[in-house]
């Protein structure tokens, strides 16, 4: 089983660029051809919140433009840029959508991991979340498969990560989730988005890791002072490709065109 996750691709009315200085579209453009372009071809594309910039009407339009040519079913997730109603619009129809609150779910027939979403977001706010009521409900759906190789995927991070400026806005309620983590062995991954970058750690004995933006990276800058900032960096994405008997392995894998292939190895 093989899936792509994208994150953060900040999608942008027509025309309008991420910040005044990026086109956030053209790159999401280039992140779903590159996705189509993977052989062999994921079975699942996860992304991990800020859909879109605003949470706005003509972004999650243009976010539809822009995925019409995913060959590779999806699953998403909101982060504090998206705005619930107007996700849970754009998404409508799919079988994953919960029909109301927070956008939680499982996924369990598209491969041998099985997903499981929790939407840790807080509705007009930056930071988010694990708040009782989703700990219950995580701790209860991974006690109904104990032994199925599974992704937990949220948005904001659960941990500081030793960048300032992120870790206002971070996920609050680590110490829950990392309890309930600790008590479901079968959980290979967590998944996040929020921070654009790469990151990978022990959380609750299990991997998590963190997906680069399509779009900026946020600055790695890791004084307590430092003030917050982006690059242009290459975007990227994450590749997790599970085989049986070996588990699951995550490729970081920059987007975009690069010199080669040579033929050596
Ligand atoms: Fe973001």
């Amino acid at each position: 089983m093989l899936i792509a996750h994208l994150s953060d691709p900040h999608v942008r009315p027509d025309g309008e660029l991420y910040q005044g200085v990026v086109d956030s579209n053209a790159q999401f453009a280039a992140a779903i051809a590159h996705v189509n372009s993977l052989d062999p071809l994921p079975d699942l594309v996860l992304m991990t919140g800020d859909l879109v910039d605003h949470g706005h009407a003509d972004e999650y339009a243009m976010l539809a433009r822009l995925m019409a040519p995913l060959e590779v079913p999806l699953l998403a997730i909101p982060g504090n840029h998206d705005e619930r109603q107007a996700f849970r619009r754009a998404f409508a129809g799919q079988p994953w959508l919960p029909a109301k609150g927070p956008i939680d779910y499982t996924v369990g027939d598209r491969g041998r991991v099985r997903i499981v979403a929790l939407d840790v977001t807080l509705p007009g706010l930056h930071h988010g979340v694990v708040s009782e009521e989703g700990a219950a409900w995580l701790d209860r759906v991974l006690t109904a498969e104990p032994t199925r190789p599974t992704i937990v995927m949220m948005h904001q991070p659960p941990f500081d990560t030793g960048i300032p400026y992120m870790d206002l806005y971070s996920c609050r309620g680590g110490g829950v989730l990392a309890a309930v983590i600790t008590r479901h062995p079968q959980v290979e991954r967590i998944l996040c988005g929020h921070v654009h970058r790469s990151m990978q750690l022990r959380f609750g004995g299990a991997v998590l890791c963190t997906a680069p933006s399509t779009t900026t990276a946020i600055a790695l800058r890791l004084r307590p002072d430092a003030s917050p900032a982006s690059h242009v960096e290459p975007p990227g994405m994450l590749l997790h490709h599970w085989q049986d008997g070996r588990g699951l392995v995550t490729h970081f894998v920059p987007i975009g065109t690069f010199p080669g292939p040579y033929p050596f190895a």
